[in-house]
């Protein structure tokens, strides 16, 4: 994957991702799509991954046939909202490795605090996606690539849902060579880092904390 911002402009993602931000949806329903978007997402992040064939036989005849080549890739949830987009991706990569990076946003700071970080072994050696439904300010985002590169990470991709202008420039500042791939980018963040015109708190809806 070259580009740095990859928007995914399919229509079905673009007319689950209306629904989601309706703030009528409900907390299941805005689940379910979260889950289905994950999956449509999950198909553009992991496009151009490494391939190699195996030799296999058909009912018909031998043939090399593509299959995945290299170690299995690594999931990464950035805590708590990228468990929402974590089931799904899971889903369609069942042998994925997972982890997860525990980062809360300091509400007067808007600075990421860490509580929590567990990744699998040999990141260095895998195609490593994080995952977090949306990219505001970019603080806790490039702290979770923060960390993963000082865990050995070298080939990252981070796939979110909603991305502001602001967090897209700051992980190109600090990233440069990690992808984003998103369903949209929004007009900008409000006074308290929240997305505009966004969802909301993506946490708070599908889990229905609020
Ligand atoms: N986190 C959210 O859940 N929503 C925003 O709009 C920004 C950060």
């Amino acid at each position: 994957m070259s580009d740095h911002l990859n928007v995914v402009d399919h229509p079905l993602v673009q007319h689950k991702l209306t629904i989601m931000r309706d703030v009528a949806t409900p907390t299941a329903v805005f689940r379910q799509l979260l889950r289905e978007i994950s999956q449509l997402l999950a198909y553009e992040v992991t496009r151009g991954l490494a391939m190699t064939t195996k030799r296999i036989n058909t009912p018909m005849a031998e043939m090399d046939a593509p299959t995945l080549a290299g170690k299995k890739l690594a999931l990464i949830s950035i805590l708590r909202a990228g468990n929402g987009l974590l089931d799904g991706v899971l889903e369609l990569i069942p042998s994925a490795r997972v982890g997860f990076v525990g980062l809360y946003r300091d509400e007067e700071t808007l600075q990421p605090v860490q509580y929590y970080f567990k990744v699998p072994e040999g990141l260095d050696d895998r195609l490593v996606i994080a995952v977090d439904p949306m990219l505001a300010t970019g603080n806790s985002s490039v702290a979770a690539i923060d960390l993963l590169k000082q865990a050995g990470a070298t080939n990252i991709r981070f796939l979110c849902l909603l991305a502001a202008p602001e967090g897209i420039a700051r992980m190109k500042e600090a990233h440069p060579d990690v992808p984003i791939v998103t369903a949209a980018v929004d007009e900008r963040l409000n006074e308290v880092g929240y997305i505009v015109p966004g969802l909301g708190d993506a946490g708070d809806r599908m889990f229905g904390t609020k």
